[in-house]
């Protein structure tokens, strides 16, 4: 693929920065010193200056496809002379049930019914309704609490900051967040499991923590409890081995339903189309965004066993089941770029590609464990985080950031957080951009203090 047409791109020092408030950014020490893409193709992100970086983290974990895949732009470009926007209240339209029909034919065997949203905050906001709907249709709306962990993000809406367990972003709304959330222990045991390759083995009894909030609350008040299969944006933090098998079972014995947040993990992040296949491990209801639409136009989507619909589908007929969607739910351009990505999944293979790479890509990150500072290294699937010490009385910025912003400047765009590197390449990696990764990290760790 050729790099993209540079003509009319302006450089940084062109560009009027002052009236875009970025989300989940420093804007002021960013402004300052700012990092600006302006192309992308396949492997690779381009700067206004024409370098070339390889990108390490899909974008936000979700460039699954990799970029400028024609077949997406044909795809989005059809549709938007076809029909732009089309109501999905009390109104159909051919592209989101085509496109419902076939996302029901990757997922594991009985997810069969698809709630649309346009994010993965609004996915899990969306999951955690119908959990309440479900309780509630089923003569149990006194199961209301809703269970998280710490250390887990389940995006920004005021239901996933919540039941997530990331400090900064619930410490600046706390008084707002919904009631009747605990957490469970997040399962980050650098201790016992420092350098684990895969799933690390200690730490399958924090799942039983879920067994004292039970004692504590009462099982029969807890609606749903929900996780992230891996922990992603709290720096990949793997499930120990048996983990997620026993939040099932201690979820089954009362009647908990179990939300698996596949934001991250869903559409081949871990070498299996979905985390509850590569784990073994069957959620009842589970969230995705990001890779559904290769990241390129905003959408998300909850699916759920069909018991979980079919048991709102009781009231009578002319009854709205639930209570809930959105504008954009199913828009048709979304889902028209959906199409064409699982298009290209299905013939690239790529819901699964991650397995055959998996190995090479441990082994890649796992020699990296000598380098300065470096307190643990984690993979699975096709994700890896490098974590690092942090600097003395816990000095800002973190290794973590001077990393990320070294290795950009050197050709390779990772994401960081707190005291980690997370990764997350395109799922079409080569051995090549393996190793160009892994040795721009080596060199750029060797000059951090
Ligand atoms: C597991 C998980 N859930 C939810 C979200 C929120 O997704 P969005 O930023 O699309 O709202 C994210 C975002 O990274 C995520 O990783």
């Amino acid at each position: 693929m050729n790099a993209p047409d540079r003509a009319g791109i302006r450089q940084a020092s062109e560009i009027d920065m002052s009236s875009w408030w970025m989300p989940f950014t420093a804007n002021r020490q960013f402004k300052a010193s700012p990092r600006i893409i302006s192309g992308a193709r396949g492997m690779y992100y381009y700067t206004p200056d024409g370098r070339e970086v390889v990108d390490a983290s899909a974008g936000l974990w979700c460039v699954n496809a990799g970029h400028a895949r024609q077949e997406i732009v044909d795809a989005v470009t059809a549709q938007l002379g076809t029909l732009d926007y089309a109501p999905g209240f009390n109104m159909g339209h051919p592209v989101a049930f085509e496109f419902a029909s076939k996302l029901v034919e990757v997922t594991p065997p009985g997810f069969d019914k698809v709630f649309f949203t346009n994010s993965g905050s609004e996915s899990v906001d969306t999951a955690l309704k119908i959990a309440l709907a479900y309780h509630r249709a089923r003569g149990e709306g006194h199961r209301t609490r809703l269970i998280g962990r710490e250390r887990g993000y389940h995006g920004v809406g005021f239901g996933g900051m919540a039941v997530g367990g990331i400090v900064s972003n619930r410490r600046m709304f706390a008084n707002s967040l919904i009631p009747n959330c605990d957490h469970l222990p997040h399962t980050h045991d650098l201790a016992r499991n420092a350098f684990s390759r895969g799933q690390p083995e200690h730490g399958v009894e924090f799942a039983d923590e879920l067994e004292r909030l039970v004692a504590l609350h009462g099982g029969d008040t807890i609606a749903a409890v929900i996780v992230e299969p891996v922990a992603g944006s709290a720096g990949v933090l793997v499930p120990p081995k048996g983990y997620l098998q026993r939040l099932r079972s201690i979820c089954d014995k009362h009647g908990i339903l179990l939300v698996f947040d596949e934001v991250i993990t869903g559409f081949g992040r871990l070498g299996a189309p979905f985390a509850s296949q590569y784990f073994g491990v069957e959620p009842d209801l589970f969230t995705t965004a990001k890779g559904i639409t290769n990241g390129v136009v905003p959408l998300g989507a909850v699916f759920m066993k069909g018991a979980i619909h079919d048991a709102l589908m009781t009231g009578p007929e002319p009854m709205i089941e639930l209570f809930h969607g959105y504008t954009y739910s199913g828009h048709p351009v979304a889902c028209a770029a959906g199409l064409a990505t699982l298009e290209i999944y299905g013939r690239e293979k790529l819901l699964t590609r991650g397995a055959g790479l998996e190995q090479e890509w441990a082994d890649a990150l796992h020699s990296l464990r000598d380098c300065p500072n470096v307190v643990d290294v984690r993979n699975l699937g096709i994700m890896g985080a490098i974590e690092l010490a942090p600097k003395a009385g816990g000095a800002q910025p973190s290794r973590a950031y001077e990393a990320m912003v070294g290795t950009f400047e050197a050709g390779v765009l990772m994401r960081y957080t707190g005291d980690t590197l997370a990764l997350s390449p395109p799922l079409i990696l080569e051995r090549e951009h393996i190793d160009r990764i892994v040795e721009t990290i080596r060199k750029v760790l060797a000059g951090i203090a």
